[in-house]
């Protein structure tokens, strides 16, 4: 993939941010976010872009001075497999430490992409309940199927 660069995201790149996010909201993959709630939220996400498009993106949601989310993890299909989900991983675990956020932790269907990046499976339970406010706005509640992971620093 040439030319392709991982960065901080700026408001600009919201609406591509959407677009990927929707090609994996449309079968439940992801939660779908809209380019309101992106462009607010912009400074939580990291982009891999290139001349053209939003290749992927990741973003920290932090819910406490402890704890923060890795949410909206995505990377288009033509970019899969270079290893940029890798990186914008690790680009929000560097975010989280800088911040000297103690633990991240994720909820997701592919717990094996984690674990290979040193999280582990964690009780969904053990998260705290202000965690769960989008999750009561979803029609899966409470039997989505995702599985929590957790990474402590
Ligand atoms: C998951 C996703 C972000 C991976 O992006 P990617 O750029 O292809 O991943 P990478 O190339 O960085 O892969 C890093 C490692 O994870 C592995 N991996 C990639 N996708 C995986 C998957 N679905 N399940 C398990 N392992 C996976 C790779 O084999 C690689 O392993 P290696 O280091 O041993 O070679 C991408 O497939 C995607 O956008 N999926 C749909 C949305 C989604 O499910 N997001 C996660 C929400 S929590």
């Amino acid at each position: 993939m040439h030319n392709a660069e991982i960065r901080a995201a700026i408001p600009s790149d919201a609406a591509g941010i959407h677009l990927l996010l929707d090609v994996y909201a449309i079968d439940d993959q992801l939660l779908p976010r809209s380019t309101e709630e992106i462009v607010e939220n912009i400074r939580d996400f990291y982009v891999v872009s290139d001349s053209r498009s939003i290749l992927g993106c990741c973003s920290l949601k932090i819910y406490t001075a402890e704890l923060a989310e890795i949410r909206s993890l995505a990377v288009s299909s033509e970019a899969i497999g270079h290893g940029y989900g890798k990186v914008l991983l690790e680009k929000c675990e560097e975010d989280a430490e800088r911040l000297m956020i103690k633990s991240i932790f994720a909820l997701t269907y592919i717990p094996d992409f984690f674990t290979k990046s040193g999280f582990k499976i964690v009780d969904k339970g053990t998260l705290p309940h202000k965690i769960w406010k989008d999750c009561f706005n979803c029609p899966k509640f409470p039997d989505c199927g995702e599985t929590a992971v957790k990474k402590s620093f």
